[in-house]
């Protein structure tokens, strides 16, 4: 059974209360639940970490060495800035599809470039919760 790491970075443990016209009503215990039904038809194993802290998700994806055979990441923010998170899912080679919930293309500028998508297996944004579930099965189908 494949097992794979999914990372919600910093804010997301605020959805549904955060920007609801940007984001939407669903929360992040509603994403997971929806995230673990899906896992479980797709008979793979998931950990689910969410972490404001820039560090702890760099931490994790290194401790993701040696069990996960795959990482589901919406880095929220620090997509937009953050070498070092770029550079430990590049360090662990492990095929890493990136979420969000929003189209990213299609808000403020800064949000258009992505520092983690070069060194991911690809990139899917705009569908909501959605956008989880589908990268979910794309990592299911890499692996
Ligand atoms: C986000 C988009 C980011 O620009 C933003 O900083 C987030 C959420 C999304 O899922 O749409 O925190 O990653």
């Amino acid at each position: 059974m494949s097992n794979i790491l999914v990372l919600h970075g910093p804010n997301l443990n605020l959805l549904g209360l955060r920007e609801p016209g940007v984001y939407g009503a669903v929360t992040l215990a509603e994403i997971n639940a929806a995230l673990e039904a899906a896992a479980q038809m797709h008979r793979v194993s998931l950990r689910i970490v969410q972490s404001n802290h820039e560090g702890v998700l760099v931490d994790t994806i290194h401790a993701a060495l040696g069990w996960a055979n795959g990482i589901l990441i919406n880095p929220g923010a620090l997509t937009h800035y953050s070498y070092a998170l770029r550079d430990a899912v590049a360090a662990v080679a492990l095929p890493t599809v990136e979420v969000h919930l929003s189209n990213i293309h299609a808000r403020e500028a800064f949000r258009h470039l992505s520092v983690i998508a070069p060194v991911c297996r690809g990139q899917i944004c705009g569908f909501g919760q959605m956008s989880y579930l589908l990268g979910l099965q794309a990592l299911v189908n890499l692996l």
